[in-house]
């Protein structure tokens, strides 16, 4: 058995990258849906039918646990999947599987909290020092998931939530770099002159950003704290996995890279992320 890992396209692969150093051991199949990227500018019932047909997919090639490792399919997906389609799913296939995303470990990682913590909301209102900003595909910042469970944990932090249209595409499609970084550039300034100042911390909250994590951090405040999703993602799937021994991981330590658009070489900026190019098989 293995563990699945889903993403529109590459960006998942900054989250498999932190599994994979986690549990070196267990087996992975990544999953990159090109022939459908990018999510972030789709409807949400599409967002939602291609997520539900990449986990058959996964599950279908021997994975017990999927991780939506892309924020756009988990915000908008997962809790309709989880609740309306696996329990019928997990009859059909007649063994224990799950879905899993990455928001869970990402606000836990910002709030600092366990996710079953909840604010005492009938507390006295507390100024918001602490300024937050997301950096996120518009699907995502639709959603307003961050704003909402944050809010719902911590009633002394900010979310400023960011938009960026076109920048999972640009990644996606190896733009060079001088573009990648007059995109980020505009939307930090942005982001800033919407809160008045720069953020105190900021999440990249599209694993696709994580891939140029350093531009973000070049047009940022020198030291600003960035919430890297790949290794509260990592952290919490171990615990997960510890907990409930009915999720198999696999113990061949193999890494399958699939693809439903075009097999081959993944583009450059991938290759020198990850160290050596990434040859991926068609789905
Ligand atoms: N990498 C994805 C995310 O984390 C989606 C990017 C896209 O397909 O628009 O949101």
């Amino acid at each position: 058995m293995a563990i699945g890992v889903f993403d529109s396209g590459i960006g998942g692969l900054s989250v498999h990258h932190a599994l994979v150093a986690r549990l070196p051991t267990a087996d992975f199949v990544y999953l990159a849906d090109q022939a459908n990227t990018p999510y972030g500018g789709r409807p949400g019932e599409e967002i939602v039918d291609l997520t539900r047909a990449g986990c058959e997919r996964l599950f279908d090639a021997g994975c017990d646990l999927v991780i939506l490792a892309c924020n756009t399919a988990a915000s908008v997906a997962l809790r309709r999947l989880q609740q309306t389609w696996l329990p019928g799913y997990r009859r059909v296939l007649g063994r224990p599987v799950n879905v899993l995303g990455i928001i869970v470990p990402t606000i836990e990682a910002a709030t600092g909290l366990p996710w079953e913590h909840e604010a005492d909301l009938r507390g006295d209102k507390v100024e918001k020092l602490d300024v937050l900003g997301i950096f996120s595909t518009p699907a995502t910042t639709r959603s307003r998931v961050y704003e909402i469970e944050i809010d719902k944990r911590r009633q002394d932090v900010a979310v400023f939530s960011e938009a960026c249209p076109d920048l999972a595409r640009l990644i996606e499609t190896d733009a060079p770099e001088a573009e990648l970084r007059a995109a980020v550039t505009a939307h930090v300034s942005a982001l800033s002159r919407r809160i008045g100042r720069a953020p105190d911390r900021a999440i990249l909250g599209c694993t696709h950003y994580e891939i140029i994590a350093g531009l973000f951090r070049d047009a940022l405040p020198p030291g600003t704290p960035l919430i890297h999703q790949p290794a509260a993602t990592a952290d919490a799937i171990a615990l997960y996995l510890e907990r409930h021994r009915e999720y198999r991981p696999g113990e061949g330590g193999g890494r399958r890279f699939v693809t439903t658009g075009a097999p081959g070489a993944q583009n450059g900026l991938v290759a020198r992320f990850w160290g050596e190019p990434l040859v991926f098989d068609a789905a």
